[in-house]
C-alpha cells in the first residue's frame, strides 16, 4: 500500500505548468469511438482514468498506443458493443460511452457505472437525452441495452445542467441525422474543449460554453490531432496548497479565467492574485482571513470539485467560513479527516461550518474519494508535523504524480510503500475500521 508522508510547513515557491484536464480527456477518449479513423490526443495524463478508458477502448477492439502524455487510438477496428461490467464499475465517466457508442453502431449494451462515492448518482438525464434523440432503452437490474437503428436530431431539454448528460447528448447527437439542440446544457469549459475536438474531426457543434448547444450531426468524421486544455481543478489544488503553506507560486497551462470563483475567494481571504492572461500567480505572505460564503453552483459558479480542497487550505483562516454544498449529497468525507488533524468544522447536511483554528497537526489520515484526497494533501502541508495520507488510489485518479509537482515548489512529500501489515493506523482507527 502506497501512502504519502508529508512534513507540513514548507512554503510553496516556485512555477508548474498544469496537466491536462482529467474532465476533457475521459470524454475525448469516448468520443475518439465517433471516428473511423486515427485521433490523437496530446496533453492526455496518463491517470488512472485514463488508463481505464484505454482499457474499454482495446475492448471494444481500437487500437491504442500511449506515448507519456500523448495518446493515438485507431477506432477503425472497432467490433464490439458491449463494454463488460468490470470495466464500466472503474470509473463514473465510463457512461460517456453510451452516446458515442450508440452513434457509431446503433446499439450498446452496459451495466450501470461506478464512482457512488459522492452520494447517488443517477444517469437517467443522460437516458432521457439518448431517447429524445431516437434510442429505445431497456433497462434492468444488470445494465441496460440502447438501440437506434438511426438516431434523429431533436431537441434535448435538461431539467438540471448536468456535465455528463451533456456530452452523452453532443456524442450521440453526432450521430444522428438532422440538428439536435441541448438547452439549459452545462457550461463548463471542458464541454467547450469536447466540442473543439469534435470540430477538429468535421462536425459541426457550436455554442458549447453556453447554454443552448446546436448540433448538426450525420456529418462523416475523419482522424485528427487534439491537444486537450490544461486541469483547472489541479491547478485550484496547487493554490489551496500554496494558501494553506504559504509562498509565492506560478502556474502555467492554464486559462486563468477558468478559475475566477477560486481565485476570487482566495483574494478575499488574503492572498495576492494576479494574472498576465497566460500565467496565474498566488502569493501567499500572512495568515488568512475567513469569513466567506462558499455555495457551489454549475460553471461559471464556484466548482464542486474545488470545495474539499479550499476548505482545506482555510482550516487555518481566522474567523468562520461557511460551505453550501448544492451539487453533490454526500461531499464532506474530508471532513472527519480534516478533524483528524485539529480542524474544527461541523457539518448539517449540505452545509459546513468551518471555524479557523491556529494551526492544523499533522496526523494519520485516509482519502475517501479524488478531491477529498487532495484537500488532505493540502492540508498536511500547511500542519505541523507530518501528515500520513492513505488511499493514494483516489488522488492517482485525477492528479498525475502530485507529489512531483509538489517537491518542484518545495514541499517536504514523499510516496512510500507501506506493507499492508504496517500501515500505519492507529489501533484507534483499526478499530472503528473493524
Ligand atoms: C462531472 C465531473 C465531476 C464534477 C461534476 C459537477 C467529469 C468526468 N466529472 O461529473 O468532476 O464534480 O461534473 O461539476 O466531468 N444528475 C442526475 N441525473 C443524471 C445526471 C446527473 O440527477 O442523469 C445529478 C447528479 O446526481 C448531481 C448533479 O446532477 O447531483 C450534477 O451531476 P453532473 O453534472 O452530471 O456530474 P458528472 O457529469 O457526473
Amino acid at each position: 500500500m502506497n501512502v504519502f508522508t508529508i512534513s507540513g510547513g514548507r512554503p510553496l515557491e516556485g512555477s508548474l505548468t498544469v496537466h491536462g484536464a482529467k474532465n476533457s480527456v475521459l470524454p475525448i477518449l469516448a468520443a475518439t469511438v465517433l471516428c473511423p479513423g486515427v485521433t490523437t490526443i496530446q496533453n492526455c495524463p496518463p491517470l488512472s482514468d485514463v488508463t481505464a478508458s484505454l482499457s474499454i477502448l482495446t475492448h471494444l477492439g481500437c487500437r491504442v498506443t500511449q506515448e507519456g502524455d500523448t495518446v493515438t487510438v485507431d477506432a477503425s477496428t472497432l467490433t464490439r458493443q458491449s463494454i463488460p461490467d468490470s470495466l464500466m464499475r472503474e470509473m463514473r465517466s465510463s457512461v460517456l460511452f453510451l452516446g458515442a457508442i450508440l452513434g457509431r453502431t446503433g446499439r450498446v449494451s452496459l451495466s450501470y457505472p461506478g464512482g457512488c462515492e459522492l452520494g447517488p448518482r443517477p444517469i437517467d438525464l443522460h437516458l432521457d437525452a439518448l431517447r429524445t434523440l431516437g434510442a429505445e432503452i431497456r433497462e434492468g437490474p444488470e445494465g441496460l441495452i440502447c438501440e437506434a437503428a438511426q438516431l434523429r436530431g431533436g431537441a434535448v431539454t435538461l431539467p438540471l445542467p448536468s456535465v455528463g448528460a451533456t456530452e452523452n447528448a453532443i456524442l450521440a447527437a453526432v450521430s444522428a441525422s438532422g440538428v439536435t439542440t441541448i438547452t439549459n446544457a452545462a457550461r463548463e469549459p471542458e464541454i467547450l474543449d469536447l466540442q473543439r475536438f469534435l470540430c477538429t474531426l468535421g462536425a459541426r457543434v457550436c455554442g458549447a460554453g453556453g447554454s443552448v448547444i446546436t448540433i448538426q450531426g450525420g456529418l462523416p468524421l475523419h482522424g485528427g490531432t487534439y491537444r486537450v486544455m490544461g486541469d483547472r481543478i489541479v491547478a485550484c489544488t496547487h493554490l489551496a496548497a500554496a494558501a494553506a503553506a504559504g509562498g509565492e507560486i506560478t502556474l502555467l497551462g492554464v486559462d486563468p479565467v477558468h478559475l475566477v470563483p477560486v481565485t476570487d475567494l482566495f483574494q478575499s481571504a488574503g492572498c495576492q492574485v494576479h494574472s498576465d492572461g497566460k500565467a496565474l500567480h498566488l502569493a501567499c505572505r500572512g495568515p488568512l482571513h475567513g469569513g466567506a460564503t462558499i455555495r457551489t453552483a454549475p460553471y461559471p459558479g464556484f466548482p464542486t470539485d474545488a470545495q474539499a480542497p479550499v476548505m482545506a487550505s482555510l482550516c487555518g483562516a481566522r474567523g468562520t467560513t461557511l460551505f453550501v454544498e448544492t451539487i453533490f449529497q454526500s461531499r464532506y468525507r474530508h471532513v472527519d479527516e480534516l478533524i483528524r488533524m485539529g480542524a474544527e468544522i461541523r457539518t448539517e447536511g449540505r452545509v459546513a461550518v468551518l471555524t479557523g483554528v491556529s494551526r492544523l497537526h499533522g496526523a494519520h489520515v485516509r482519502a475517501h474519494d479524488l478531491r477529498g484526497g487532495a484537500a488532505l494533501v493540502v492540508a498536511g502541508l500547511g500542519a505541523e508535523g507530518v501528515t500520513t495520507v492513505e488511499g493514494l488510489e483516489h488522488i492517482d485518479r485525477g492528479y498525475f504524480h502530485l507529489e512531483d509537482d509538489l517537491c518542484r515548489l518545495g514541499a517536504e512529500i514523499q510516496r512510500i510503500d507501506k506493507g499492508a501489515s504496517d500501515c500505519g493506523v492507529t489501533k484507534e482507527q483499526k478499530t472503528e475500521k473493524a
